[in-house]
């Protein structure tokens, strides 16, 4: 039995040496492990041999069956890679050294602009905060002083979720209560103000044109504390419009209204696309809405856990909510929104960071 093996793993490996491809091995495989291979003849054998010589001869029929299996995956595996080799070799591959047209692997506009707008609060002592794309009614309408019914929630035609009472958030004023109640325990005990902006993706159902999409981004700041008044929140926005454009810009406040501020501003910039003359992006008004703002309205603060009804004026504060696209096509000279959205690379990789 010994030598009878001794030959049959002889014959294997010359065999095994000699194939090129993986059918060819199964082939092999099969002549020495199915039914009616080489190992199930040396089994048949082995009923024939003497009983006291069995156990010896079992052992070695099972370490040959092991290693015509091992080898046979040695092999496979060794297949396997060549013919990976040889696709890779004979496919027209990506070569990351040539030169390319488009400048990829850049920001995205609106993220640089966000984050710039970001590194400039953060300066001014404001935290930065994230928040969910979908909301409750609660925390996108009725906590900012917008009930059930109210006709003010027709200025925002809404995506609702069917379940849960839930929608996608039409503007990130929907995380104020959140901020507010976050921070409201530590302006309490500590008499650090709040200072947080919170920016994010807002979904309106809207009529797509040069300066609306349905979504679009926005940044929302809120500060809170005691004695706090417009001119602080005029300081606030020239200070970041004046560092996002490196420049001054001319803005123009006018009363606008929304439930959540009293009183509320509309904050326009001059469009720095025609310089006021007009054109499509600022619809031929030569001023861009790009900030909304105002003083945070007494019932947003209570339900936000910051007043009671003792002293709804115990503190004070303001909000706004800024367009971070539209700012984003102010400080790059975009004239159609959609360029955003649209995914042309051609487009999009353009922008790089300061
Ligand atoms: C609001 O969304 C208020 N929540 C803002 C606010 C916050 C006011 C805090 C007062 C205090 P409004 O719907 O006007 O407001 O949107 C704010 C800004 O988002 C606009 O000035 C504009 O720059 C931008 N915006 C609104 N709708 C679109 C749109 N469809 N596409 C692109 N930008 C938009």
């Amino acid at each position: 039995m010994k030598e009878r093996i001794e030959s049959l793993k002889k014959e294997f490996e010359q065999k095994l040496s000699q194939v090129r491809e993986l059918q060819n091995l199964e082939d092999l495989r099969l002549s020495f492990m199915s039914k009616k291979g080489a190992i199930q003849d040396l089994m048949k054998e082995l009923s024939r041999i003497p009983n006291e010589q069995k156990k010896e001869a079992g052992a070695m029929i099972n370490s040959f069956k092991q290693e015509v299996t091992a080898r046979f995956e040695e092999k496979k595996e060794e297949l396997n890679r060549a013919a990976e080799k040889l696709l890779i070799e004979s496919t027209e591959s990506y070569d990351e050294s040539m030169p390319s047209d488009l400048l990829c692997g850049s920001y995205h506009p609106i993220t640089l602009v966000q984050r710039e707008l970001e590194d400039i609060f953060e300066s001014m002592g404001f935290d930065v905060e994230d928040y969910k794309e979908i909301v409750t009614d609660f925390e996108c309408f009725e906590a900012v002083n917008i009930p059930k019914f109210h006709p003010a929630r027709d200025m925002q035609d809404t995506y609702y979720i069917s379940a849960k009472n839930q929608l996608l958030k039409s503007h990130t004023s929907a995380a104020q209560n959140a901020i507010l109640r976050k921070y409201g325990d530590r302006l309490k005990k500590e008499g650090r103000p709040i200072r947080a902006v919170f920016p994010g993706r807002c979904f309106r159902n809207e009529a797509i044109d040069a300066s609306h999409e349905n979504t679009f981004f926005q940044m929302e700041g809120v500060m809170v504390d005691k004695d706090i008044s417009i001119s602080n929140l005029i300081y606030f926005m020239k200070t970041m419009l004046s560092e996002v454009f490196g420049r001054e810009v001319t803005v123009r406040l006018r009363p606008g209204f929304f439930p959540f501020v009293e009183p509320g501003f509309e904050l326009d910039i001059q469009c720095l696309n025609c310089g006021g003359s007009g054109c499509p992006t600022c619809k031929n008004s030569g001023w861009l809405e790009l900030c909304p703002c105002g003083m945070i309205h007494p019932n947003v603060l209570k339900l936000g856990g910051i007043n009671t009804d003792e002293d709804l004026f115990e503190y004070t504060g303001f909000a706004f909510g800024l367009g971070l696209t539209r700012l984003a096509m102010m400080k790059y000279g975009v004239s159609d929104i959609r360029v955003f959205n649209e995914g042309d690379l051609s487009a999009l990789c353009q922008f790089v960071s300061k």
